[in-house]
């Protein structure tokens, strides 16, 4: 049989995390498909440090990151660089992950060249169309010129046939699970994690979505300072996103605080450690709010809504939103109250079992033996 040409497409940190375990088993599968990848490097450093991580040298490398881009930069620059390799390349699906610029504009730019396109972590759904801004819309746009809907859960499943995607949709868990179970190791060591008592509480934290920035990041980060000046057991982990506005507010904010560690962006096997060992992660990360639950670390998610309910449902993640009070109420909570910490690190986790990226390739060589 032919091989199939899959496309594999990506540029920020969290696609590279959640597609890397694709292209590692694309690789072990050569006799059916021929993989290509290509990054459009919305992310530069924080996708290079993921590449590195996975052992993966893209084919193509658009490297279209510029300081403080506009959404609208990020579109262009895709839109007419992906045009030339679609109609070199030619391949016979095209796979883009979630809700970033990169995968939208591709999964435009496909469907131009009317390419087949697979969205892997299909169907998540806040219903509203600025939270999170612009992810909400990027990915019921991906959805409606999706051919192949991989969803991670039944509850994003159901989100795509209440608006009428009645075909192809499969529920495969999240890859994120998949490169969760190639990270976490027992033996972990980190020159920070030897530094801070090992009787004092870490909170990790990351916060970088749009909608956040300015004045809800800054009554987060305040509620943040009043915590470690109340609580002496406490060390706060803040791998600071390189967007250069969030890592002036953690300066102007946190500097000199000693217990509040602002560190670079952890690359993915640090990360997932340092997140096994924490008490307690404060994040408005989307990925991170799936990997938590599967750790057994209670999760405040620092956002109005989430399109990851299965975790709120189960009982792992509690929204609270950016107001000060609340924030730093929730935090006190779980400081203090050691039922209400057990019951969310007791929950379970809804996001799969680490096996959804064999799932998806075997729904594809299906798909494709079909026609
Ligand atoms: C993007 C995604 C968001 C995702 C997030 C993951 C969109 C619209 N947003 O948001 O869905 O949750 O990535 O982190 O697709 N920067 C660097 N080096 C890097 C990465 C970023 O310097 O390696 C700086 C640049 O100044 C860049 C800025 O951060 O302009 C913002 O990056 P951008 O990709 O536009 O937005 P994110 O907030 O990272
Ligand atoms: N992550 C990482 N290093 C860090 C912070 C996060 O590797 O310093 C990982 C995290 O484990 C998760 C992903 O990055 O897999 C989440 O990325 P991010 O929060 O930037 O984006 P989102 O998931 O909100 O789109």
């Amino acid at each position: 049989m032919k091989k199939i040409k899959v496309m594999v497409v990506f540029g920020t940190r969290p696609e590279a995390i959640k597609m890397s375990p694709i292209v590692l088993e694309l690789q072990k599968q050569l006799d059916s498909f021929e993989p290509i990848v290509v990054v459009s490097a919305q992310h530069r450093e924080m996708l290079d440090q993921v590449l590195e991580i996975f052992k993966i040298t893209p084919d193509y490398d658009l490297n279209i990151m510029s300081q403080n881009q506009t959404l609208s930069e990020i579109t262009q620059k895709i839109l007419a660089k992906m045009e030339e390799i679609l109609e070199q390349e030619q391949p016979d699906i095209v796979l883009v992950h979630g809700d970033t610029t990169t995968a939208f504009s591709t999964a435009l730019s496909s469907f131009y060249h009317k390419i087949p396109i697979g969205h892997v972590e299909a169907g998540l759904r806040t219903w509203d169309k600025y939270s999170p801004f612009p992810e909400e819309m990027n990915r019921q746009m991906i959805d409606t010129l999706s051919d192949l809907h991989f969803a991670p859960t039944v509850t994003s499943k159901e989100n795509l046939l209440c608006e009428n995607h009645t075909k192809n949709i499969y529920v495969t868990g999240n890859t994120a699970i998949d490169a969760l179970n190639w990270t976490v190791r027992q033996d972990f060591h980190h020159d920070l994690l030897e530094k801070i008592d090992s009787e004092n509480k870490i909170i990790l934290m990351t916060m970088h979505r749009r909608e956040n920035l300015g004045q809800p990041m800054r009554d987060v980060f305040e509620a943040i300072v009043k915590i470690v000046e109340e609580e002496p057991t406490v060390e706060i982990v803040f791998p600071v996103h390189l967007n250069p506005k969030i890592r002036q507010l953690a300066n102007e904010i946190f500097g000199g605080c000693s217990r509040i560690h602002l560190i670079e962006p952890l690359d993915v096997i640090d990360f997932h450690n340092f997140a096994s060992k924490s008490y307690l992660i404060l994040t408005d990360s989307g990925g991170i709010q799936e990997e938590a639950p599967s750790l057994d670390i209670p999760v405040l998610v620092l956002r109005d809504t989430t399109e990851r309910m299965e975790g709120i449902e189960a009982g792992a993640l509690l929204l609270v939103g950016t107001d000060k009070e609340m924030v730093y109420q929730q935090i006190k909570e779980l400081l203090q109250n050691k039922e209400s910490y057990n019951k969310l690190a007791s929950a379970t986790n809804p996001y799969g079992d680490g096996t959804a990226s064999k799932q998806i390739l075997s729904i594809i060589k299906e798909y494709f033996s079909a026609l």
